[in-house]
């Protein structure tokens, strides 16, 4: 029973104590210019953090440093197409240049739109994971190596409760999240005891440029600065996934369980 107590304290508390001011000082955050990266932006701001926020409207992202109002603070703006392996490779190196990253923001997404599986388009899947997946683990592969000699850092990406199960009408989608959910699994696996954080971010509705365009009923929709409020208090906690809302996350948690066979019952309507 002696040497079974220290296994079993291991498996509820399995990382090192972390200095936590360090951890959120210096934040990157990807698809900053509008929605959840851009309400996130603001919340971490107030919060204390300094930002390095990436998209590609740069007139956006200069709108929000106005927005922040923080003259004593040099936030920086980077014009960052995440499709584009070497663009990312080319910012990150020119961040590190000036700065330490504490804590990787990977948010950057797009829709897939209504999937219509009688006239798919690979080439348009391959773009929405080039930017849903790609697009941010290439970030990782830019800032571990450096986050790891520290032993210190965290690495969180912005996925969805969409990438729980196939969903209706989004295979794409579904599927670009669902990739970036078991990506970061396993990577918390291989990064335990390194002292990094690895954390996947699960939305349901946000209401957003993104979500405006969607014509069909989103259930238990909340603002973009509620999902930010409790994402930073998520990753303030260390929290390996942070899903919200809990009326929405939760159901869907369960649904995951639920046999296939049921499962296209329930949503063969939805199409
Ligand atoms: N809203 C929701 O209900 C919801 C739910 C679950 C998950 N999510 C996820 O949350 C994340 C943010 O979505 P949102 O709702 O805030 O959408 P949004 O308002 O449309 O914002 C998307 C952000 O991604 C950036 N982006 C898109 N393509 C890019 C590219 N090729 N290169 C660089 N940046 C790019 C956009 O910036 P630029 O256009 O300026 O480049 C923008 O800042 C996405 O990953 C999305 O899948 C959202």
């Amino acid at each position: 029973m002696l040497a079974f107590g220290p296994r079993i304290w291991y498996i509820i508390h399995p990382f090192p104590a972390i200095d936590q001011e360090r951890l959120m000082k210096n934040v990157l955050i990807t698809g900053a210019s509008s929605g959840i990266g851009y309400a996130l932006a603001l919340e971490l701001a107030v919060r204390g953090c300094r930002l390095f926020l990436l998209a590609r409207r740069k007139e956006q992202l200069e709108m929000l440093v106005k927005e922040i109002d923080q003259p004593s603070v040099d936030h920086q703006v980077h014009i960052c197409d995440v499709s584009d392996l070497l663009h990312i490779r080319k910012v990150s190196a020119k961040i590190q240049q000036t700065a330490h990253i504490d804590t990787l923001i990977l948010n950057a997404g797009v829709a897939g739109g209504g999937f219509d599986p009688l006239n798919m388009e690979t080439e348009k899947i391959a773009r929405l994971f080039q930017i849903n997946f790609f697009g941010s683990i290439a970030f990782i592969q830019e800032f571990i190596p450096q986050m790891v000699a520290n032993g210190s850092g965290i690495v969180a990406v912005t996925s969805s409760l969409a990438g729980y199960r196939g969903m209706p009408k989004s295979a794409p989608y579904s599927s670009s999240k669902a990739a970036l959910n078991t990506f970061m699994s396993s990577l918390r696996i291989d990064l335990l005891d390194t002292g990094i954080q690895v954390t996947v971010i699960s939305p349901g509705f946000v209401k957003t440029p993104l979500t405006d365009k969607n014509d069909f009923y989103m259930p238990f929709m909340i603002s973009a600065q509620k999902a930010a409020k409790i994402i930073a208090e998520g990753l303030e906690s260390r929290k390996n996934e942070i899903h919200f809302p809990k009326r929405l996350s939760w159901p869907a948690k369960i649904a995951r369980w639920i046999p296939e066979i049921i499962w296209i019952r329930l949503m063969k309507d939805r199409r």
